[in-house]
């Protein structure tokens, strides 16, 4: 999957770029605050109608201005040029696919395939259980439509569910048929939802394994370990999982209604990284915590390749400048030559030119974008 050309309107510090040719290696090089990031979340948003930094759709239009554009054309591997849009304003976001206008945000997603490694990424193994949940959210929504929609039913009905049990807990409303309607929905889809994440985690355990037992010149066994209030049994299907956390919400009644809140369910899953029988998170270096988010992201694109069939594009936001030789190296050689990758970098001398030859160099100045020679 490549990206052959994007357009910027009143995108973040962009007033308008337009950019008729990348390359396979493409560095964006600039001082800081310069709009390096906000560029690389530019393809991001169209690859998944979301940000990776922000949840507030206005931040992302220019100060002063109503609305934002991006727009970009891609190639997939086996198939012709697909030109995706998003226009952004401030009270929602419209997705375009060829020119015309589609009735869902989702009908976006999917189309094409980001993997972004960050600095943010150590969050992955030491932020809270909130920020993994989200990833692991993104990370399944990008690869399949049915997770996106499951999950928000999930979060809607949770909602409404706890509205419910506050007026319950406030003697303002009493009818438990209602809320045993409720759960059935919510169990339903968290069922389908604690399925798909089980599943994920087998998988990206899988790959991850292999690679971080490379990463780490074969010292180092990774394990990822989900932890759900159900239990395993109970994940191998998505109807299991749906009883499994049926039972769980009838067990729990009497208290969610005394309390006003819901008590069980997915909203509380998290995950567990575990090297040599040490859990990570609390016994980790800095440096193997960064080794296991490096794992779980190069896992991330074999997954992609697996069940999308296509090569993703590759962001990497300033990630070189942290990583000591050994891993730099690592990574570069594991980005086959056929991945289309974007580098963000404040200095070209942060980064192994010999491998990752011949860059084309982006300059980024202030929302300006300029192609430049190498040695220019
Ligand atoms: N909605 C917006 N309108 C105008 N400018 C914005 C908007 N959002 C962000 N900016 C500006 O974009 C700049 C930051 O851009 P970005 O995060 O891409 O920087 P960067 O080049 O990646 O820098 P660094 O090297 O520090 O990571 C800041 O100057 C910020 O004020
Ligand atoms: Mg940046």
């Amino acid at each position: 999957m490549k990206l052959n050309s994007l357009s910027l309107e009143h995108f973040r510090n962009y007033s308008a770029v337009n950019i008729e040719k990348f390359g396979n290696v493409n560095i964006l090089l600039g001082n800081n605050a310069q709009g390096k990031t906000n560029f690389l979340e530019a393809i991001y948003l169209l690859a998944l109608g979301k940000s990776f930094r922000t949840n507030h759709d206005s931040e992302l239009i220019q100060s002063g201005n109503d609305q934002a554009l991006i727009e970009g054309t891609f190639t997939r591997d086996r198939q012709s040029e697909i030109k995706l849009g998003l226009k952004i304003k401030k009270h929602g976001k419209v997705a375009y696919l060829n020119q015309l206008e589609q009735p869902r945000m989702s009908d976006l997603v999917g189309q094409i395939n980001t993997v972004i490694f960050s600095p943010e990424d150590l969050n992955i193994v030491k932020g809270s259980p909130a920020y993994r949940r989200h990833y692991l959210d993104l990370e399944l929504a990008s690869l399949s439509p049915k997770y996106l929609n499951e999950l928000r039913i999930y979060q809607r009905t949770l909602k409404q569910k706890n509205q419910y049990l506050k007026m319950m807990r406030d003697g303002k409303s009493h009818d438990q048929l209602y809320l045993d309607v409720l759960n059935q929905k919510l169990s339903k889809s968290g069922g389908y939802i604690a399925w798909a994440r089980n599943q994920n985690i087998i998988e990206l355990e899988k790959y991850a394994k292999v690679i971080h037992f490379r990463l780490t010149q074969e010292k180092e066994q990774l394990q990822i370990i989900y932890l759900s209030e159900i239990r395993s049994n109970d994940l191998v299907s998505p109807e299991t999982a749906n009883k499994a956390l049926l039972a769980n919400f009838q067990k729990m009644n009497e208290r969610e209604v005394r309390q006003g809140i819901t008590i069980s369910g997915i909203q509380h899953d998290d995950l567990s990284f575990i090297i040599n029988g040490t859990n990570v998170a609390s016994f980790g270096s800095q440096g193997q915590k960064r080794s296991v988010s490096i794992s779980l992201k190069l896992s991330e694109i074999e997954i992609i390749k697996k069940v999308r069939k296509e090569t993703p594009i590759l962001l990497l936001d300033d990630i070189f400048s942290e990583l000591d030789q050994n891993r730099q190296t690592f990574l570069i050689k594991s980005f086959e030559k056929e991945l289309q990758i974007f580098i963000t970098t404040t200095s070209i001398n942060d980064l192994d030119c010999r491998i990752i030859e011949p860059p084309l160099i982006l300059k980024v100045t202030d929302g300006q974008v300029n192609n430049r020679s190498k040695d220019g």
